[in-house]
């Protein structure tokens, strides 16, 4: 806008009493605000509204530098100065608020309500007498941490990645102490193997519907999913996954194939060795997270995906963790690899946080020592909670369905073309938490399922299951069940 128009606009601007830079900043912040001089237009240069008004460049300067501060205009190099406030880029924190999930899986993080059951946590409750244990600590307990470390041992102390290695070993995937990098629960084992292999734009395959963690992670890293269906709501489509895997455009494939989050589906061994020599093939690196691995309930699983095709196992990065076989308070994980890529990992590690802090591995250490008895009492306890959820589903739910899971924390239930969100809302004011599909589905769509898990005690389990019932029933009442087109 020229001078002189300005001018034609602030008319009275000399009116009143105070210095003139007041006087006209005032002027212009009210023709500013009712339009008279309109949001994007740039006002003349400093000198030129001097001279048009008779007033020193300075006033001008005093003037625009006012109104900068109270946001009516901005100034950009090479643009001069712009009615408006600064158009900011979406700030970053802002949009990812919108894309994580802690609204939906992960509010059980930050929620606790006593008169509600939770069911939405696969998670031991209580620490089950581990710090009791842990507070026992005997000098020999600490190996590697003597009177002159420094405590900082970023891939993790020796001792635990001894006892870690030797425990995969002696679980299906047999491994060397220095190939395991021990790490804040899984969840960092998963976000340090993503930014290792995968960039800002990059994709990473995944099944539609699997733990969230991943997905929000991917969010944070600015990475994109490329989606794999389930055939029947439950198992990964292996015909797409492998088409996905040979063709190599992804930098990294997620997988859940032993007791998957929130299914609780395993992928057969033959399925295992043909998803590995297809991502050989296509040269994209297999994340396979055994987090629920050692949680089997009938049967012990096939072999992960670190050893059914030797060739192959300098591409693969197994993620495990305490968390579901102790407790999840350890925040102790793992990674595991080999060659390059094992190293690549352990540099992201060092970097990220220079090591996970050693009171929790000592602590992790101490659990190692009695983790035969304690995965076997815990075994024990989710064959009773499973077997009291799904003979009371069978019996209070029976139009409900689902796939008795062999392992892992938790049921996945098909409500028979009821939307799971609606489901979930009901279900809450009943007094019971469960998590709904679309928490799981990666673009968010409500299929229509809800995750149970094994939380709880027997008695509990059963009462969250009177009160689902009870749930159910006015459901179907209120909302004719409020349908939901399953695709
Ligand atoms: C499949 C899967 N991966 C990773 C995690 C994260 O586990 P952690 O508590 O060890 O970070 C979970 C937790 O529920 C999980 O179910």
């Amino acid at each position: 806008m020229e001078a002189e128009e300005l001018l034609g606009r602030v008319a009275d601007w000399d009116h009143g009493s105070g210095h003139p830079s007041t006087r006209l900043s005032v002027a212009l912040e009210a023709a500013i605000a009712d339009g008279r001089v309109p949001v994007g237009v740039r006002l003349p240069s400093e000198r030129a509204l001097a001279e048009v008004l008779g007033v020193s460049r300075g006033t001008v300067v005093r003037t625009y530098a006012r109104l900068r501060d109270l946001g009516a205009v901005h100034t950009r190099r090479g643009s001069g100065t712009v009615v408006g406030a600064e158009q900011r880029r979406p700030d970053r924190a802002s949009q990812l608020a919108g894309a994580l999930s802690s609204e939906g899986s992960l509010a059980f993080l930050r929620e606790r309500k006593a008169d509600t059951i939770d069911l939405r946590a696969a998670a031991w409750l209580g620490n089950r007498g581990l710090l009791r244990a842990m507070s026992n600590w005997e000098p020999t307990d600490l190996p590697d941490v003597g009177d002159s470390d420094n405590g900082y041992w970023p891939l993790g102390l020796p001792a635990l990645r001894r006892a870690i290695a030797e425990r995969m070993t002696a679980t299906g995937l047999p491994s060397r102490p220095e190939q395991i990098i021990v790490t804040n629960g899984a969840q960092q084992a998963l976000d340090i193997a993503l930014t290792t292999v995968a960039g800002p734009q990059d994709t990473v395959i995944l099944a539609e519907v699997t733990w969230p963690g991943i997905q929000d992670l991917l969010s944070v890293r600015n990475m994109r999913p490329v989606t794999v269906p389930l055939v029947d709501g439950h198992h990964v489509d292996q015909l797409a996954l492998l088409r996905h895997l040979r063709e190599g455009r992804s930098a990294a494939a997620y997988l859940v194939p032993t007791f998957d989050n929130p299914t609780g589906a395993v992928m057969p061994a033959p399925a295992r060795r043909l998803v590995v020599e297809a991502a050989r093939e296509g040269g994209t690196i297999l994340i396979d997270d055994l987090t629920l691995s050692e949680l089997w309930l009938d049967e012990p699983p096939p072999p992960p995906l670190g050893v059914v095709f030797p060739e192959a196992a300098d591409q693969v990065v197994t993620v495990g963790s305490l968390s579901k076989l102790a407790w999840g308070g350890l925040r102790v994980g793992w990674l595991r690899a080999e060659g390059p890529l094992l190293e690549r990992l352990g540099q992201i590690k060092t970097v990220v946080d220079f090591g996970s802090a050693i009171p929790s591995q000592l602590a992790a250490l101490t659990v190692m020592r009695r983790l035969d008895d304690l995965v076997v009492d815990h075994r024990a306890e989710l064959v009773r909670r499973r077997a009291a959820l799904t003979s009371d589903l069978a019996e209070l739910l029976p139009t409900w369905r689902f796939v008795q899971p062999s392992g892992g924390m938790s049921v996945w239930v098909d409500l028979g073309g009821v939307s799971g969100d609606a489901f979930a809302a009901t279900a809450e004011r009943h007094g019971v938490w469960v998590s709904p599909a679309r928490v799981y589905h990666a673009l968010g769509q409500d299929t229509g399922h809800v995750r149970l898990t094994l939380t709880h005690d027997v008695e509990t389990t059963r009462e969250a299951v009177r009160r689902l019932a009870r749930a159910w029933d006015e459901h179907l009442a209120r909302d004719r069940g409020r349908r939901i087109a399953i695709v």
